[in-house]
């Protein structure tokens, strides 16, 4: 007895430790699999998102994170996970997990509004027991040793060996999108960036992959609407997919309501109204409290109308349908909620180049805000960036010097955070009204040319930042036009922030490499890397005049707080169209930055 018992319990072991290691490598597998295949789960909708916004996989397979993003700022509420269950195999020291999905936490409402729909719309435990989690390198952050999908365990709040899967690259290139690189709308980022195409696209692929993945949104057991009155028809679950709210920013700073009822639901309510609800989060409790702001009757199944109400983070449309005038005067409505708007419109802060820190875009009572995020460990900043400065402008297309306003970065306040022990967060309200276009850049000095930061104009073209080694080589007319004397940073799956800079000393043409002094292991990563000279950029990459290996070049003088500076300086005579560029290894296919060609006058 006691041996069968003995062997069960090895069998359980054996079992758990198999199940920890099976690998997804394409869809087929996923859609082979159980896990939250529907409603109201969302760990299919984290993975989809995941895949097509946050990662990309390199030419070796590797997936590499979006350049901005930063799992320890608490990016769309990732935290730290400790493993303690032991369900993922266990890290070295200075590897960690972080972990996605708990819609409960603050920093998830930047997640997109088809992770969070069922969340919002029921209230049983299984709408939130989905996770994502990595794993990366504590030092280089941008690079994932692995992914997985795990569950909660409902019976025994742990993770549940049995539903948790490491997920392989090829799966996550399947689902992404693929993309395409070009350079910021106005150039003056020297990094490219990926396009991505419309909301609604998105949404299309979206729908296409719970299919090809068999997952259900008809389930509505569980739905919180369950009465004892018989429900009508429209209230079946697979309506909401067709329901669709929204608030945007008008052109003055004030919310636009956008709807799309389906058209079985309109026949089948004799009152529709679309209230606009303003949530605010206690802080201690996390408790969410609601105030009505504006009551709409809705007559058409589709609209956009401009309010009268501040853009404001927590603004929240909420449809409710009438079936009956009893329902009506009973006030018995089925209340479906749309999503809340975070203040930023689901963008994460922009790094700001060459140093811990970041910038976003941010809206407050209808004016534009600046946030900066800056890394405790970066505790002079406030020397660094004495004379740095945020402009705000009302479009993209403006100048440098063409800004609506400014603060010193000195000067913005420190805010209370829920959502990193990472970072400091510090804002500044604008007087500038919110509205489509909107952009803030972050000036490193008195001067107009070091733009060290800008962001997504507001509610334009979504982009996220890659490496320019994963786009291809870009064509010379797609290169950015940046000043040729300021450093192009760049960014690695394996280094953090390393800048290349092209100088002239006694007319000859130079190389300057910045390393950040915390990457003690520069001369490992990169034994064979390389700085090719080229008289033009349209020089193929083996075209070069003359050459150095990185690791040869000399160390400056110069005293820098955060870089060691070292140089090499060439036998090449500066002149027009002269470029150089950083090349990763012996060959001369991955090439990680080029510098704008030289200028004359420069
Ligand atoms: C898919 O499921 C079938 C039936 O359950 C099983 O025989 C097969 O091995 C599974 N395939 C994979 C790739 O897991
Ligand atoms: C940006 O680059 C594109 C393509 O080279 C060019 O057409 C456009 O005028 C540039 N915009 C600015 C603001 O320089
Ligand atoms: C910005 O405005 C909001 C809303 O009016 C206010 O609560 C907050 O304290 C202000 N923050 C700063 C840093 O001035």
């Amino acid at each position: 007895m006691g041996a069968m018992r003995l062997c069960f319990l090895f069998f359980c072991l054996f079992l758990a430790s198999v199940f920890s290691l099976r690998k997804l490598n394409d869809i087929h597998d996923l859609r082979n699999i159980t896990y939250a295949k529907s409603a109201p789960r969302h760990g299919l909708q984290l993975l989809f998102w995941f895949a097509q916004k946050v990662v990309t996989v390199d030419k070796d397979n590797i997936l590499i994170l979006d350049s901005n993003f930063d799992p320890s700022r608490g990016d769309f509420g990732f935290h730290h996970y400790s493993n303690r269950e032991d369900i993922l195999p266990s890290l070295s020291s200075w590897q960690s997990y972080y972990s996605v999905g708990n819609l409960k936490s603050p920093g998830a409402s930047a997640l997109p509004a088809y992770v969070q729909k069922y969340y919002r719309n029921t209230n049983v435990p299984e709408r939130n027991m989905d996770r994502l989690i990595i794993s990366v390198k504590q030092n280089k952050p941008n690079k994932i040793l692995s992914l997985f999908i795990t569950a909660y365990d409902l019976q025994k709040n742990d993770f549940n060996p049995a539903d948790t899967y490491e997920i392989d690259p090829a799966l996550v290139l399947q689902i992404g999108d693929p993309y395409y690189c070009s350079v910021d709308e106005n150039n003056m980022s020297g990094i490219h960036t990926k396009s991505r195409k419309t909301e609604d696209t998105e949404y299309d692929r979206y729908l296409k992959f719970l299919t090809e993945t068999g997952y259900s949104s008809n389930d509505c057991k569980h739905s919180h609407i369950s009465r004892r009155k018989k429900r009508s028809p429209y209230l079946q679950c697979n309506a909401y997919e067709g329901i669709k709210l929204e608030i945007k920013a008008t052109t003055e700073g004030f919310s636009k309501l956008l709807w799309e009822i389906p058209a079985k639901m309109m026949e089948n309510s004799k009152y529709i109204h679309i209230e606009i609800c303003q949530n605010t989060r206690s802080s201690e409790t996390n408790e969410v409290h609601t105030q009505v702001r504006k009551q709409l009757n809705i007559y058409e199944p589709s609209g956009a109308l401009d309010t009268s109400i501040s853009m404001n983070t927590g603004l929240q449309p909420r449809l409710r349908l009438y079936p009956t005038l009893f329902d009506f005067q009973f006030t018995n409505p089925y209340i479906w909620y749309g999503p809340e708007f975070d203040g930023a419109n689901r963008v994460i802060p922009t790094r700001i180049k060459g140093f811990d820190a970041s910038l976003q875009l941010y809206a407050e009572d209808g004016k534009a805000c600046a946030r900066l995020y800056i890394k405790k460990t970066f505790s002079n900043w406030k020397e660094v960036f004495y004379y740095s400065w945020v402009a705000f402008y009302k479009s993209s297309q403006d100048k440098n010097d063409e800004y609506s306003t400014y603060q010193y970065a000195g000067k913005f306040a420190k805010i209370e955070n829920f959502i990193t022990d990472n970072y400091d967060i510090y804002q500044y309200n604008s007087s500038l009204v919110i509205a489509p276009g909107v952009q803030i850049r972050f000036l490193l000095d008195k001067k107009y040319e070091m733009v060290l930061a800008q962001t997504m104009p507001w509610e334009g073209v979504e982009a996220v930042t890659i490496l320019p080694s994963d786009c291809g080589t870009p064509s010379p007319s797609l290169q950015p036009q940046i000043s040729s004397n300021m450093p192009e940073f760049f960014y690695g799956p394996e280094y953090n922030n390393i800048g290349l800079q092209l100088y002239t000393e006694d007319s000859k043409a130079c190389a300057r490499l910045y390393i950040k002094k915390t990457f003690t292991d520069w001369k490992d990563t990169f034994y064979y890397s390389w700085v090719g000279f080229y008289t033009s950029s349209q020089d193929t990459n083996d075209g070069y005049y003359t050459y150095c290996y990185v690791v040869k070049f000399e160390k400056m003088a110069v005293d820098n707080d955060n870089y060691d500076i070292y140089q090499y300086k060439s036998k090449l005579d500066i002149a027009p169209g002269v470029q150089i560029r950083f090349l990763k290894d012996k060959s001369s296919y991955n090439v990680l930055v080029k510098t704008e060609p030289w200028k004359n006058g420069k």
